[in-house]
């Protein structure tokens, strides 16, 4: 059976191939996605969503969008990542959207609570929307499979030198989730640094010469650029595609049991994910932390999505 998915997400050219990633698995269903400020404000995540779904035809897919700041904190964006459209690199298709759209907090609400099998929630950005959800309906809870989110990290930092950008941005937000009882996996920075998509693999990508591979390959090298730019990265990371990759088959991570907390009040260490490895806290477990990667296991998740849209060829692609 299917695993029932909803994606919150902040597009993001990594969070493009999670959610490209999502969509093409036979072992998922996506019920929907929903949008949030993080790598650009909340108007730009909204219109890349629907950007990404046009580009492989899934715009029968419902996105809802959601906060524009975190929960406490003034907004905090990634340019020099994922540029001034959060999707620089390539030209998307150009999208009017017209309908208002009902809030991404009421969505995920409403699909949880209406959905006849448990709900795996996947965040590839900030935590504002998902903690919302939890706060206006704690109901949910009951019916969450299991949360695998794309954030934090036991030894890594990219945004400061202790912290991840998706927790940095809402801690608060983020806490919430760890203190709330739910399974959680955190798919971190010790893991999807590791989960680099080199030059080489991108102009593999590109000599598919497919419609999807001829748009995707250009954004990645952008990605790729800034990702070597800022942190002399041989490649572009594909953090959130990992946690997607994770849920669709978990042997492509190696996992630990541990309690993890977030900061969010220190001085430089605020959003750290603080994980009590040698459990010195005595503290339960809370989450599984993800420490080891099957890298060629994702890339040929990858290279087989990329080649199955080319397959398809999207009518929608420029
Ligand atoms: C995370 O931050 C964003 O820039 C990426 O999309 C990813 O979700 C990595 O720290
Ligand atoms: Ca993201």
């Amino acid at each position: 059976m299917k695993k029932k998915v909803l994606i919150d997400c902040d597009p993001g050219h990594d969070d493009m191939i999670a959610i490209m990633l999502a969509c093409c698995s036979k072992d998922i269903e996506v019920l929907g996605i929903t949008t949030v400020a993080g790598n650009q404000t909340g108007d730009k995540t909204y219109l890349n969503a629907h950007k990404v779904l046009k580009m492989i035809s899934r715009e029968d897919l419902k996105i809802a969008r959601g906060y524009d700041f975190p929960l406490f904190r003034k907004l905090v964006t990634a340019p020099e990542i994922h540029g001034v459209s959060g999707l620089d690199g390539a030209a998307l298709p150009e999208i009017s959207i017209k309908t208002k759209p009902e809030h991404a907090v009421d969505f995920i609400i409403s699909t949880i609570m209406s959905s006849k099998e448990k709900v795996w929630l996947i965040p590839t950005g900030p935590l504002t929307n998902v903690a919302s959800s939890l706060l206006k309906e704690p109901k949910i809870k009951e019916k969450i499979e299991k949360i695998v989110l794309m954030g934090g990290a036991v030894f890594d930092s990219n945004i400061t030198p202790s912290a991840e950008f998706n927790i940095f941005v809402d801690p608060e937000a983020a806490r919430i989730l760890f203190e709330s009882g739910l399974p959680i996996t955190m798919v971190g920075l010790d893991v999807t640094n590791k989960a680099l998509f080199t030059f080489e693999d991108i102009d593999l990508l590109d000599s598919f010469g497919g419609k999807v591979s001829k748009v995707v390959a250009p954004l990645l090298r952008f990605f790729a650029r800034t990702n070597l730019e800022i942190f002399s990265f041989p490649g572009a990371p594909l953090h959130d595609a990992l946690a997607v990759a994770y849920v669709i088959d978990p042997t492509v991570l190696t996992t630990k049991y541990w309690n993890v907390k977030i900061e969010t009040k220190g001085e430089f260490t605020s959003g750290r994910t603080v994980v009590d490895v040698y459990n010195i806290t005595g503290d339960k477990p809370n989450a599984e932390v993800a420490m080891e990667v099957d890298l060629s296991k994702f890339k040929n998740m990858i290279f087989t999505m990329i080649k199955r849209y080319d397959e398809l060829a999207c009518s929608h692609i420029l």
